[in-house]
């Protein structure tokens, strides 16, 4: 995890760097740091804690310099301490290095380094490789040369922002964690993920695996990418991003979180939308495979699962959903026929790319529904449909969710030739959630979050295409308000779960207008007969509803609408019991590593 910036322009490099950190804090918030290079020295800042409040101008004015890297922290090596943050240094102080990755082999290369003179002053699996850079100095002259033979003895994974004292130069690399070349004029951006300088720039350049980019005065253009291995110059592909930088901004809302929830209509009207030609591409893809799975980790499975409903229920197609983190007992069974569809907000998470991986090995054929575009996932899927969530920072996945359960639908609605019947469903699901977040109704929930916040826990149930949304739900809730949340297929309650029912319990009921209806109302009874409190989302009100959420009628679509209320009451409790909804603790959004 980790986000990283670096800025090499003609503007305070430091207040660039500072405002992308604020915008990858999502990636990890431990601790931060920054160097630079004004007037021919290093100099360096590093803190513990987030960078959110922190204001350059006001509490580091005379921290400035045109080449900048900077780092934010979610700990792997070595504790939560200022020295433990990035920048690291070499021991001469005149090479600083961001990273984001693990090296694997920091412990080997360390002690070699440590026999030759090398004084370590943090724990940290980093900082092996500023002392690395400066040992090849000693042979190799050319600073991006010293770099390129350094990368190549790294096992493991990196993005890496790498400034020098005494040259012009800002170096970045990647291999296994994400990093894009931002190109504007007069100036050259490094970033972990684009919004960090979509305020800048929209012409991106992703940086492929084993690429390094020097980025220098001197080089025409402004900068030259290499391939690590063979140190031949790659040509670059910029990329236009049609996101709106505003779309990355809070927009005067307290939080990303309520602002992402409060665009779910907006996420709908986009995927209603999509052209059909790629649809159908998508949809060719699984018909013509022999089997079919769906590869994700957490919320993207959710979505991966409420995708295998809809097309078991509407297309007869049977789509086994499998855990990213779980597919390696799994992997070696898959074979040349077989389809995986990949499900990620990101398109970065760690587990989710080792299966692309394994499902290449095997012959099969891979389809990615992803948000970000230039993700690795993107590039590595043989097919990608790029979801409409746009950029989504709050650490927890809202909008995404239903851009991903709306894309399943228009998929399905491919399979069955039927596009115009999925757009006419989205448009419902669309005008409920806009009801949803009315107001009136933003009001009401948050007057039930008050007393929810006071629950020890929170059970959430659903049947057939409603059960992903159980899980959902209480992975909402748990992750921001830290209140022990399940999540429980309603078939499975007497087989465990009802023990766990005691007076004043809150259990969350997914029902709607399908054919499981009925036995889900037996289930909110069973739970009630023994002291719940039930609140029930359904399109209709029953007497066993202690608190009524309305839905509309949307059969198999209603799923869409309903995660709204949860995600809400998930914002609300946060907020009663004063937790940062957009930063939970021990949470980073991107999960690169394994
Ligand atoms: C939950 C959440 C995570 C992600 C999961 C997959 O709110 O955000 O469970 O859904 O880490 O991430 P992506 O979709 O980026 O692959």
């Amino acid at each position: 995890m980790c986000g990283i910036v670096g800025y090499f322009g003609n503007k305070n490099g430091a207040e660039v760097v500072v405002d992308g950190l604020k915008r990858l804090e999502y990636r990890g918030y431990d601790s931060w740091g920054l160097a630079a290079v004004g007037e021919g020295k290093l100099i360096k800042h590093k803190q513990v804690g987030k960078i959110g409040g922190f204001d350059l101008k006001r509490d580091l004015p005379k921290f400035g310099g045109e080449i900048c890297i900077g780092h934010t922290r979610w700990a792997t090596h070595g504790g939560v301490t200022e020295t433990n943050s990035h920048p690291h240094f070499s021991c001469d102080k005149k090479i600083a290095v961001v990273h984001n990755g693990i090296v694997e082999n920091y412990q080997e290369l360390r002690s070699d380094l440590e026999k030759k003179g090398h004084k370590f002053v943090s724990q940290t699996d980093t900082e092996v490789i500023a002392h690395l850079i400066e040992q090849t100095l000693k042979i190799t002259k050319d600073k991006t040369e010293a770099v390129r033979q350094s990368l190549k003895k790294l096992q493991g994974s990196y993005a890496l922002g790498i400034i020098f004292e005494d040259e012009k130069l800002m170096i970045g690399a990647r291999k296994g964690s994400p990093l894009v070349l931002g190109v504007g004029k007069d100036q050259t951006i490094l970033g972990s993920d684009v919004p960090a300088f979509l305020k800048y720039t929209n012409k991106v350049v992703f940086l492929e695996e084993f690429e390094m980019v020097a980025i220098s005065d001197q080089i025409k253009g402004g900068y030259e990418i290499k391939n690590v291995n063979s140190g031949k110059t790659v040509k670059p592909k910029i990329t236009t991003i049609k996101w709106d930088a505003t779309e990355a901004e809070k927009g005067g809302h307290p939080h990303f979180m309520i602002k992402e929830m409060l665009e779910q209509p907006q996420v709908i009207e986009k995927t209603i939308g999509m052209g059909k030609g790629e649809l159908d591409k998508a949809a060719k893809m699984i018909e013509k495979a022999k089997r079919v799975y769906v590869v994700a980790c957490g919320t993207a499975l959710h979505a991966g699962m409420y995708g295998s409903y809809l097309l078991a229920k509407i297309n007869k197609i049977m789509v086994q959903p499998i855990s990213a983190g779980e597919l390696h007992h799994f992997a070696p069974l898959f074979k040349k026929g077989d389809l995986v569809i990949c499900v990620s907000q990101s398109g970065e998470t760690a587990d989710v790319l080792e299966a692309v991986k394994s499902a290449h090995s095997a012959g099969a054929k891979v389809l990615a529904l992803v948000n970000v575009m230039g993700s690795s996932l993107m590039r590595a899927a043989d097919f990608s449909l790029l979801t409409k969530a746009g950029p989504e920072i709050c650490v927890l996945s809202t909008k995404a969710y239903v851009s991903q359960m709306a894309m399943f639908v228009m998929i399905s609605g491919a399979l069955s030739g039927k596009i115009s019947n999925a757009k006419k469903v989205l448009g419902i699901a669309k005008k409920d959630i806009e009801k949803i977040l009315s107001k009136k109704s933003l009001e009401k929930i948050k007057k039930m979050s008050k007393s929810l916040a006071k629950a020890q826990n929170i059970y959430a149930l659903g049947r057939g295409i409603n059960y992903p949304n159980a899980l959902e739900a209480c992975l909402k809730i748990k992750e921001v308000s830290y209140i022990h949340a399940e999540g429980f297929a309603g078939g499975d309650l007497k087989h465990g779960p009802i023990a766990l029912i005691e007076k004043g319990v809150p259990v969350i009921i997914f029902a709607s207008d399908d054919e499981s209806e009925a036995e889900i109302i037996s289930n909110a009874m069973e739970v009630k007969a023994r002291g719940a409190d039930v609140i029930g989302i359904n399109y209709r009100n029953n007497e066993v509803f202690e608190q009524y959420l309305p839905i509309e009628k949307n059969g198999f679509y209603s799923p869409i609408a309903s995660i709204v209320y949860p995600q809400l009451m998930a914002y609300y409790i946060a907020l009663e019991k004063k937790f940062d909804p957009d930063k939970p603790r021990n949470l980073a959004k991107s999960v690169t590593v394994k």
